[in-house]
């Protein structure tokens, strides 16, 4: 297996390793983990793809989310991200997958507005567009390391709320159903994810975090914003242009990822499985001390 760089101090590109391997072999998956924990996005490329391979693969990192209300997969281990109608056409650019896209465009991680947040996601393309349809990735970890240290002990023990409603309102009102705000309660996490192998701490952030627990809402915002601009910033980024047969994965405990525009008119078609975090992957140094939680 050799491990590639590809992103500015993060990122690595996997070969030598197929997603069948790290399913079947014990060997495979512990070092495609420790690149995983090390790296926090993986890719893979020239992969044969089926959607019993991709949750066979991500099964081994954890159990993997059932997809939620609301979504296209609702029910099963897969999301499916697409802009293509159920009569083979691509949609209109104010369909509600058109939007739900817009809504991808903002720099998130995925899940935070869950109960149990997630581990990591892995998204595997099928159709991929001509033009854009990009993914960028950027590391919270190393944004949190560029911190001044008084700032980094700050954000660490402090604690901020994240809601699903949160960020499909910047884009339209309406976007998120009452069906999925009553499922998706505001959820409150600890502001730095400490990884548990490496004991390196990052940013968590997304474009669901609303508030910041003991501050005035305004003052709260602009924080969220401010490090939001400074974690994503140009020349700290990883942009994956995607190819037929990629599959990336990443942590969602140390990165934002968007996705970046392309062509209405051109078809897009991507499947992504989630797995949720654990107790192993420090999930309970996330959780608000009880006073915090009740509020
Ligand atoms: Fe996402």
């Amino acid at each position: 297996m050799d491990i590639i760089q590809i992103g500015p101090g993060f990122g690595a590109e996997i070969r030598g390793v197929t997603l069948a391997d790290v399913a079947n072999d014990d060997a495979t998956y512990k070092a495609v983990r420790a690149a995983f924990e090390e790296h926090s996005v993986l890719l893979f490329r020239g992969q044969e793809i089926s959607g019993e391979g991709q949750l066979a693969f991500s099964h081994r990192f954890g159990p993997p989310e059932v997809t939620k209300v609301g979504s296209l997969g609702t029910g099963t281990h897969f999301v499916i991200l697409t802009t293509i109608g159920d009569d083979g056409k691509v949609v209109p650019e104010d369909h509600r997958f058109a939007m739900r896209n817009k809504a991808n465009q903002l720099w998130h991680t995925d899940s935070s507005f869950k109960s149990v947040p997630a581990l990591t996601s892995i998204l595997s393309a099928r159709t991929i567009p001509d033009h854009g349809g990009e993914t960028e990735f950027a590391s919270t970890r190393l944004a949190f390391e560029r911190l001044d240290p008084a700032t980094q002990k700050k954000l660490e023990n402090s604690f901020a709320w994240h809601h699903y409603g949160h960020s499909r309102k910047k884009i339209a009102d309406g976007l998120a159903t009452r069906e999925e705000l009553d499922a998706l309660p505001p959820q409150c996490w600890r502001m730095v994810w400490r990884n548990p192998v490496n004991h390196r701490g990052a940013l968590y952030l997304a474009s669901h975090t609303y508030a910041i627990e003991g501050m005035e809402p305004a003052a709260g915002e602009k924080l969220i914003e401010e490090l939001t601009a400074a974690a994503t910033a140009s020349g700290t980024t990883y942009e994956h242009k995607w190819k037929s047969g990629d599959v990336i994965m990443w942590d969602n405990r140390a990165t934002m990822h968007r996705g970046r525009p392309w062509p209405g008119n051109e078809a897009r078609y991507m499947v992504r499985t989630t797995i949720s975090a654990t107790a192993a992957d420090g999930l309970e140094s996330m959780r608000p001390p009880a006073r915090v939680a009740a509020e």
